[in-house]
């Protein structure tokens, strides 16, 4: 029995050390792996009574001032451990970021192009006119989506109010020649009274508000999901969790076992105490999977806006017809507030009267494989998997990277052994009390915020609260104040749960409640210009995505747990 264990120690000390008396291995991979210059190493083992963490009863190769160079090391490597392990999750969300706002932009030109397509159809001479107020709405449906605070209500309101004039001219009250400029002033102010397109204005802004606040909220969502991220990337570890991670992964170097690894409970404790706070994510990520699930599912009919932007053309057409259907009405109550037409000196053009429905309306536009709901459910699908990222951080690290595999013998913190017999604890703060690793304090404050914002966003994917639109730009920024803004503002129970009626004075109700609050005079946001990944964007981004999920996706879930 006691010649056994004497052998088994001669013979471990010397697998150890290899040649017992030098520690070139040691300074081999001090060297390689950048830690520090390799004259720091004593030439031959010491008595390592000075050292901090790494003490040990039998000599050393390490001094006091390699321990503080393997510290530094051992949180470097960490942090590359985790930038790796997200960095397909960062990416499927940035790419498709891009790519949703791609889409948004192309489809605004192609609804613009079908606008006045439908124009030069079905309303010959009145195109030319139109194209300018047409390009002016589709310009501030644009600015509007890409985040600055216009009313939508407003805009929609000054286009009709531009096109009235026009069927005027051309279809209510015909006459040669264009009317004079003042009259044509008194025609546009007198819309608001006449309402010549009936509630088409009104539906249209209603159309645009739910729908691009619905497609702002998830653009806004997947950059807080890129910050989540980062902040998580960047995590500052405490001191507590930086000594445990040195005598994890460099301690063993110290006595010349530069091939050993830790046991996988020792690495579990050691992990789910450094990532405490992180765990404490888990619960809100799922829950903002959930909730983007949620807003997707939402984002259908007039909360679609591919079909509102594509739709725009059919309802101007009603709009169009709405007028030529009350002409008489609306010139007698336009000659009652403007008196009777006065025109412009006549030029010889003559005016045609084309009516037919255009060949864009009898085919309703296809919405192409690309197109924004194909993209957000493969995004989706995607974005599932990684529901339980930050549940399972800690242990999918020590799985796949860092801890010895099952059965062989490894590192206990102190010595190499057959397995590890202290408890190992649970994932999340509160498990961490009796973590004999790693001293847990409380939660991270940056973690906490994070967790903030979170929570707030996900309260609006799930439709509890409509948002102002200068809030989204606040939980972007992080301006803490946003509480009361966005709370309480569902009075209404028809506005909250999103669902569409086609009501008009309803619409108009909640369209008011949609507009920006301008007077707030929250800056602008602006996005980067898109021009430049519209083209990479539609050749394929969602199935590189795929094949990085792929690659990344043996997502394990260790039930090592207590
Ligand atoms: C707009 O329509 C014209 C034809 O009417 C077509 O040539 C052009 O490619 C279209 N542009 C877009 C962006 O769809
Ligand atoms: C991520 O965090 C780093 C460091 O804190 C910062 O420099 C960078 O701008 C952030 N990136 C994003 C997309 O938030
Ligand atoms: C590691 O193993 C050694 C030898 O078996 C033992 O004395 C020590 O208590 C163990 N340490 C831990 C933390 O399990």
């Amino acid at each position: 029995m006691w010649m056994s264990r004497a052998f088994l120690l001669a013979s471990l000390f010397a697998v150890c050390f290899g040649n017992p008396h030098k520690c070139d291995e040691v300074r081999k991979v001090f060297h390689l792996r950048q830690i520090g210059p390799s004259q720091m190493l004593p030439l031959n083992p010491r008595p390592g009574s000075d050292l901090q963490v790494c003490r040990s009863k039998s000599q050393t190769c390490c001094t006091k001032k390699m321990e503080e160079r393997y510290q530094v090391a051992a949180r470097r490597d960490i942090e590359n451990l985790l930038q790796t392990s997200s960095s397909s999750l960062k990416f499927l969300i940035s790419r498709n970021l891009a790519a949703f706002q791609g889409t948004f932009e192309v489809l605004r030109r192609q609804a613009e192009n079908h606008t006045n397509a439908l124009l030069q159809e079905s309303y010959g001479n009145m195109a030319a006119q139109a194209e300018g107020p047409v390009g002016e709405l589709f310009t501030d449906i644009s600015l509007f989506l890409l985040g600055s605070e216009l009313n939508v209500e407003d805009f929609v309101q000054r286009f009709f109010d531009t096109l009235f004039p026009m069927v005027f001219n051309h279809f209510v009250n015909p006459g040669l020649g264009d009317l004079s400029a003042g009259y044509t002033e008194c025609v546009r102010s007198s819309g608001r009274d006449v309402r010549p397109f009936g509630g088409t204005p009104a539906l249209l802004a209603d159309q645009i508000a739910r729908s691009g606040v619905s497609g702002k909220l998830l653009v806004q969502a997947l950059h807080l999901g890129i910050e989540v991220i980062n902040t998580t990337d960047y995590l500052q570890l405490s001191r507590e969790c930086r000594k445990a991670l040195l005598k994890m992964h460099y301690c063993p170097h110290c006595q010349g076992l530069t091939q050993s690894k830790p046991c996988m409970g020792y690495c579990l404790n050691v992990m789910r105490g450094c990532l405490a706070s992180m765990a404490e994510i888990d619960v809100h990520w799922r829950e903002f999977v959930h909730s983007l699930e949620e807003l997707s599912a939402r984002m259908h009919g007039p909360q679609d806006l591919e079909q509102v932007l594509l739709g725009i053309h059919t309802l101007l057409h009603d709009a169009v017809g709405f007028a030529r259907k009350n002409g008489a009405r609306i010139a007698a109550q336009v000659h009652k507030l403007c008196g009777p037409p006065t025109r412009k000196p006549v030029q010889t053009v003559s005016i045609q009267h084309s009516s037919q429905e255009s060949i864009h309306l009898k085919t309703p536009i296809k919405a192409s494989d690309d197109s924004l709901a194909v993209r957000r459910r493969e995004f989706l699908n995607s974005l599932r998997l990684y529901r339980t990222y930050y549940g399972g951080l800690a242990d999918q690290l020590c799985v796949s990277e860092l801890a010895s595999d099952d059965g062989l013998s490894c590192w206990n913190g102190t010595d190499i052994v057959k397995s590890y017999t202290l408890r190992v604890v649970g994932n999340g703060i509160k498990a961490q009390a009796a973590n004999p690793e790693v001293k847990v304090k409380g939660a991270d404050s940056v973690i906490h915020q994070i967790i903030d914002k979170l929570k707030h966003i996900n309260q609006l994917l799930q439709g509890k609260s409509i948002p102002k639109l200068g809030t989204l730009d606040q939980i972007e920024t992080g301006s803490g104040d946003a509480e009361g803004r966005y709370s309480g503002d569902c009075d209404d129970e028809d506005g909250c749960d999103g669902s569409g009626g086609a009501e008009t004075e309803k619409n108009i109700q909640r369209v008011s409640k949609l507009n920006p609050d301008v007077s707030s005079g929250h800056n602008h946001h602006h996005h980067p210009p898109i021009e430049d990944y519209k083209v990479k964007v539609r050749s394929g981004s969602i199935r590189m995505t795929g094949s990085i999920v792929a690659m990344t996706m043996p997502w394990l879930h260790l039930l090592l747990a207590p």
